[in-house]
């Protein structure tokens, strides 16, 4: 079995065979994080590339952000979500294009979960909501990944989720000796992305080992639950998972918080539901 792992592992985290990132996403991503590049010059270079600028405006208008006024070019999507909000968006328009339709449930579960977040961000207070809900957007990244990978492997590790009332993150470990939350941070480091980002990808499942961000990995991880829990789209897991001690506390929440913001969530997720559909 041992051996069988380490074989994953190796599959999984060869780099050459993350190629599906094309050239301009990657510059893209260095130059976010390049102090050198100006704003003008990020946003000209992702405008360069038509397919990818109609798809990031598209998900910058998407209910989850529920921004008033429509963005309608790359500059003012900068300005209005943030350049780490943005970042997050050019590598979602190319994950996201890895998942095959088979692959919908997790691609609807991604984006209540971006909305759950911003919702749940708007109403504490916390600042950079829209970073935050990017974040959200990618906090499964790791699936995507080890299912574009290890295709059958990865069908019969969910049939196991339900023959055994295990969660996914269980039997991958068991499977593959690494997780999706693991996977999920060594592509992000990979890809330069922003520990903003990184850190509730990699600690959604564990609050308490977030250090430096861990409020918005609170938030991150009580909207993954909060979704679950509404039966919109599919994760992956059929059981929810309690909320974490350390999510509580962080948020300070109690029962009328969760009450109230569970209503605003479901509302919400029928708006996302006609946008994941129209993809
Ligand atoms: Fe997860
Ligand atoms: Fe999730």
């Amino acid at each position: 079995m041992k051996e069988k792992q380490t074989q994953f592992l190796e599959m999984i985290k060869d780099i050459r065979s993350l190629p599906t990132i094309p050239g301009i996403v990657i510059k893209i991503l260095s130059s976010i994080d390049d102090e050198r590049t100006s704003f003008k010059e990020i946003s000209s270079l992702i405008a360069s590339d038509q397919t990818l600028s109609a798809r990031v405006l598209r998900l910058a208008n998407s209910p989850f952000y529920s921004v008033k006024n429509k963005i309608s070019s790359i500059s003012q999507a900068m300005l209005m979500l943030g350049s780490n909000a943005v970042k997050g968006l050019v590598l979602s328009t190319v994950v996201f294009k890895m998942m095959e339709k088979s692959a919908m449930g997790l691609w609807e579960h991604s984006l209540g979960t971006a909305t759950a977040a911003h919702i749940i961000a708007k109403a504490l207070k916390v600042a950079k909501a829209e970073e935050i809900s990017t974040a959200a957007l990618l906090h499964d990244i790791g699936k995507v990944i080890i299912r574009t990978k290890l295709k059958d492997e990865y069908e019969e590790l969910l049939l196991q989720v339900e023959e055994k009332g295990i969660s996914i993150k269980e039997a991958e470990m068991a499977w593959l000796d690494t997780d999706h939350t693991e996977i999920g941070e060594w592509a992000g480091r990979t890809w330069n992305l922003p520990e903003e980002l990184i850190e509730p990808i990699a600690c959604h499942h564990d609050v308490e080992r977030s250090k430096a961000h861990q409020e918005r990995t609170a938030i991150v991880h009580l909207a993954d639950i909060l979704v679950m829990a509404s039966g919109f789209g599919f994760s992956g897991d059929r059981f929810v998972p309690p909320i974490q001690e350390a999510a509580y506390k962080v948020l300070d929440l109690n029962d009328p918080i969760l009450e109230a913001l569970i209503e605003e969530i479901e509302s919400k997720l029928i708006e996302v539901k006609d946008f994941s559909q129209t993809q």
